[in-house]
């Protein structure tokens, strides 16, 4: 089914997925100190097109609807789940989607891309070094000229039409919750989600704290690209918040032997399924910190668990998990 016009747009988007559930959990570390934990279960949001992709494509969608465009160009890895979602909603939604990747062409057999080429999507391969090229100007530029009628999305989909998506989260979250929140806690890869918190939570008035877990190594300049972010919205938030970079673990896609059994042990404990790129390394940090006294006696802690479920198809395949 093609959507016509934004309004058909909005009502199928609203039509597909709602909220998403507010759980909440138990555990020895939490109750010794008076702390509650919830997982706002993004993951349940719909069964392709999930967590904080989904969050983050849904205003991007609307906005290139609203400029008339039915193409969406966007970059990712050869196991992306922004580019799998993308594919996804572009099916979904009526959009002809296109993808540049990074790495060799033999990766189209894997099972993200090939489901994400059932969805209709383009693939294009590029070099490691071209890829490295993505946000620049230039280059841009260049495929803006090969994709004319493209609307071209950063990778994992973070800009500024992505905070609002995020931010209903928020929204949700405080409506959801029978007790105040004082910590929201994500994974981090690109900031656009970390973003769009700090921003939902200065629109919900409450003190609420919002904390990112860079999965990757070296993660310290994200500080910088979420700042830049948060400016492209003109607004000032007054939300506290903080990167914490130590518990990336080797770096991307790294799942130590302990992680990979933080993960079992987590997934048999609460019957939630993680994943060791995002929510696992996020679920591992939250209760390092508990154990480090990082939280307040008494909090509520909110987790996000942002979905990305359909990366453990490829870990399965290369045995990791
Ligand atoms: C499952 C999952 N969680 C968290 C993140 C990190 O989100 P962000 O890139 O917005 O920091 C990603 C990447 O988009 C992801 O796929």
């Amino acid at each position: 089914m093609q959507p016509k016009s934004l309004s058909s747009l909005h009502e199928q988007l609203q039509a597909l997925i709602s909220e998403s559930p507010l759980q909440r959990v138990s555990h020895p570390l939490l109750s010794a100190r008076n702390i509650s934990l919830s997982i706002k279960r993004d993951d349940l949001l719909h069964t392709h097109i999930s967590g904080n992709k989904w969050r983050k494509l849904k205003f991007n969608l609307i906005e290139a609807r609203s400029r008339g465009v039915n193409h969406i160009l966007s970059f990712g890895g050869a196991y992306s789940n922004h580019i799998h979602a993308l594919a996804a909603a572009g099916f979904h939604f009526g959009f002809k989607t296109s993808a540049i990747i990074r790495g060799e062409s033999h990766y189209a057999n894997n099972p993200t891309l090939q489901q994400a080429q059932k969805w209709g999507m383009q693939l294009h391969f590029v070099t490691r070094k071209e890829y490295q090229l993505r946000n620049e100007a230039d280059y841009l530029m260049q495929l803006q000229k090969r994709f004319s009628d493209a609307f071209i999305l950063p990778e994992g989909g973070s800009n500024a039409f992505a905070i609002p998506g995020i931010a209903e989260a928020c929204t949700e979250i405080n409506q959801q919750s029978d007790n105040s929140v004082d910590h929201i806690i994500t994974a981090t890869g690109s900031g656009g989600t970390l973003a769009g918190l700090v921003a939902g939570c200065s629109a919900t008035k409450n003190k609420i704290k919002v904390t990112g877990i860079a999965v990757l190594k070296q993660g310290e300049y994200l500080n910088q690209q979420i700042q830049e972010l948060l400016k492209q919205t003109e607004h000032c938030y007054d939300t506290q918040w903080q990167l914490q970079t130590q518990f990336h673990g080797g770096g991307y896609a790294k799942v130590s032997p302990v992680l990979k059994t933080f993960c079992r042990t987590f997934e048999q404990q609460y019957d939630i399924p993680i994943e060791p790129i995002y929510t696992g390394k996020m679920f591992y940090a939250l209760f390092e910190l508990l154990k480090e006294g990082y939280f307040n006696e008494g909090d509520h802690i909110v987790a996000l668990h942002t979905g990305g479920l359909q990366g453990r198809q490829g870990f399965q395949q290369n045995k990791l998990i």
